[in-house]
């Protein structure tokens, strides 16, 4: 049972608000009076409750963790670009662009198999305002923070605040969505699976453990990319993993002897 309900101080407003919102994400409202959240966990053995306030969509796991959108490492990274220090995803992405002879402005689709809570792709909606993004999120909660972070966050710089609501997101695993498409139907597919061997814990993920998606690209899912993507495809992984020893990229972005590594896969070298 998928639970939405409110804070406790809310008001008619933010019910009905959450009501909508319940229904519209094929959840069920709860009114939620003064009962605590772990009393609801008690009363209603579900695996997360989303909380909506005046602030903002919050999901509430019962180990008492609790995860809401915000622009996490993407606000660093801006801030980055904005000081002309560059960004590895942007340099993949403007890699594949320019093998294809793409100019600036020029507009791509972009699918994020992996958007986990979308910083990457806010780094790419604000890089490239003309790509067509969409994401990919397989997991019920993180999809549910990170689509209504992207629909509703207001950032107190416009141009990010439009760069998020440039993305559009589906609740979807890429190993069922990518066989639907068309072959050469997509530009540039990206991965960004969790670690086979973790790297030291994120700080934003660590509410979100054992409610992710672990699935790794094996060579179904590296054929349906190929298929799928029109001029190429990135994945960010640990030098080492499977998937780059199976698949040595065409190119490395960020660095083969780096700690991760951008491998860029170009659809006509395959
Ligand atoms: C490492 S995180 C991605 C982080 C993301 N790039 C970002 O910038 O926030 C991986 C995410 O992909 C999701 N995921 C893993 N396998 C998936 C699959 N097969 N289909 C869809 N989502 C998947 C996980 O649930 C998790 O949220």
């Amino acid at each position: 049972m998928n639970i939405l309900t409110t804070s406790q101080k809310s008001n008619e407003v933010i019910q009905e608000e959450a009501k909508a919102l319940a229904f519209s994400m094929h959840m069920t409202y709860i009114k939620r009076g003064k009962t605590s959240i772990p009393a609801l966990f008690g009363k209603y053995q579900c695996e997360y409750i989303a909380v909506l306030a005046g602030s903002g969509l919050t999901i509430h796991f019962p180990e008492n963790q609790q995860h809401t959108f915000h622009l996490s490492m993407a606000q660093l990274r801006i801030l980055r670009i904005e000081r002309g220090e560059g960004d590895h995803l942007v340099n993949a992405v403007q890699t594949i662009l320019d093998r294809k002879g793409l100019h600036e402005g020029e507009t791509f689709t972009f699918i994020d198999s992996t958007i986990g809570l979308a910083s990457d792709s806010i780094i790419v909606s604000y890089a490239f305002p003309n790509a067509q993004i969409q994401g990919l999120e397989g997991s019920f909660p993180i999809w549910l923070a990170t689509s209504y972070g992207l629909e509703h966050y207001i950032h107190n710089d416009q141009t990010v605040t439009n760069a998020l609501r440039r993305i559009t997101i589906k609740y979807a695993t890429f190993e069922k969505y990518l066989p639907k498409l068309p072959d050469n139907s997509i530009d540039i597919i990206y991965f960004d699976p969790m670690f086979e061997v973790p790297v030291e814990e994120s700080p934003q993920f660590k509410p979100l453990r054992g409610h992710t998606v672990e699935s790794h690209i094996d060579d179904k899912i590296m054929a349906q990319a190929m298929r799928v993507a029109t001029y190429g495809v990135i994945i960010k992984e640990r030098p080492f993993s499977s998937v780059f020893q199976n698949y040595p990229p065409h190119q490395w972005v960020g660095g083969k002897y780096s700690r991760i590594g951008y491998g860029v896969y170009m659809k006509e070298l395959m």
